[in-house]
């Protein structure tokens, strides 16, 4: 089968190439799914320049969320058909014709919602979900801040935050030049990132921000601790620029201020507890299949385009949430 192949890592689609690999089998609590999408992410790029611990070996084969139907079961599986159309957590093998996933993190698909959008569901849409209505404590009237608000992650919130009660939606870019598609996708305002962000979303927040969604590690975080509302929640949920995260600020700035910072990761929620992340993507996939849950998505035609894609998204230059259109050549 086809799949793409990291062979080292690399700061460019250099050592990303699509080659022919063995057909991987299912071992005993395992599912194979014949894949139709698969999600393109930016974690992908993190694996590819080799930042700690998200490709499990060299050569890497990259790919956290598929869609398609089961192609085989491992001895002690029940509860699914080979055929059967469902949508999966993966643990890196994605981005192929076959990838195997662990059946507790397999979820049927309703028969409403097409595979490209059920792809983006695992770990874009799921992840948002679990964000704001676990980690984050989302309430109605929120004022709410992420970086990073044109990616997949920043598309899939500003599609829920209006379906949970809605908020005041600010969104910072890497590039000045995305503000306007950004805003497209939902949000009230978007920032460039600057050097120092303070007084930009204090002027759009007056009040103070109730949630903020942090993806750069700690780089952001005395920013973040400087608007926060009273009672404010501060999520980690990544590290986007690479490198060590600082230690967190005394508990005095914390009590002080009436704030709470927590950390979310979909990868360790799937290893730790992977019943509440197939619940959550059962949750979004049906908020899919009900039309309350719309998702602009950009499908890539094949694998061969992946390479390029995870380099359109490592420069900052994609919009909204990429998926693969995966066709088994043989
Ligand atoms: N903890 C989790 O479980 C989890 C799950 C999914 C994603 N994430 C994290 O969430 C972030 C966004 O992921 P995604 O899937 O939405 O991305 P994506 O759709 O793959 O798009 C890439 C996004 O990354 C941003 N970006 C690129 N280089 C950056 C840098 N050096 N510093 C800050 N932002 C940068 C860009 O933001 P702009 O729009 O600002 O240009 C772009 O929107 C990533 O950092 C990812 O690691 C975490």
């Amino acid at each position: 089968m086809r799949a793409v192949v990291m062979t080292e890592p690399s700061d460019g689609p250099d050592r990303t190439e699509v080659r022919d690999v063995d057909e991987p089998n299912p071992d005993s609590g395992q599912l194979t799914v014949e894949v139709e999408h698969a999600g393109v992410n930016f974690i992908d790029v993190m694996a590819r320049r080799g930042d700690p611990g998200y490709a499990s070996s060299w050569p890497y084969v990259p790919g956290l969320e598929v869609a398609g139907t089961v192609r085989a079961l491992g001895d002690d599986v029940t509860g699914f058909s080979v055929g059967q159309r469902v949508a999966a957590f993966t643990r890196g093998g994605g981005l192929a014709e076959v990838a195997v996933a662990d059946s507790r993190l397999v979820v049927p698909l309703p028969e409403r919602v097409d595979t490209a959008s059920a792809s983006a569901a695992p770990l874009m849409l799921a992840t948002a979900y679990l964000l704001l209505t676990d980690a984050g404590r989302f309430r109605p009237g929120d004022a709410v801040l992420m970086y990073s608000a044109g990616g997949g992650v920043g598309s899939a919130l500003a599609a829920l935050v209006p379906v949970l009660g809605g908020g005041r939606l600010i969104g910072t870019v890497t590039r000045a030049d995305k503000v306007d598609a950004v805003r497209q996708l939902g949000w009230d305002v978007v920032l460039p990132l600057e050097a120092d962000m303070t007084d930009a979303i204090r002027a759009v927040a007056p009040d103070g921000v109730d949630l903020i969604l942090d993806p750069t590690g700690t780089r952001m975080l005395d920013v973040d601790l400087d608007v926060a509302a009273p009672s404010g929640r501060i999520v980690l949920f990544g590290n986007a620029g690479g490198g060590t995260p600082d230690p967190l600020p005394p508990a005095g700035r914390l009590i002080g201020g009436n704030l709470a910072i927590g950390g979310f990761s979909m990868s360790s929620l799937t290893a730790a507890a992977p019943a509440r992340a197939a619940s959550a993507l059962g949750t979004v996939l049906g908020l899919l299949a009900e039309g309350t849950v719309r998702l602009p998505i950009t499908e890539v035609g094949s694998l061969d385009e992946v390479a390029a894609t995870h380099q359109l998204l490592a420069e900052g230059r994609g919009t909204g949430k990429y998926v693969v259109s995966v066709q088994r050549t043989r």
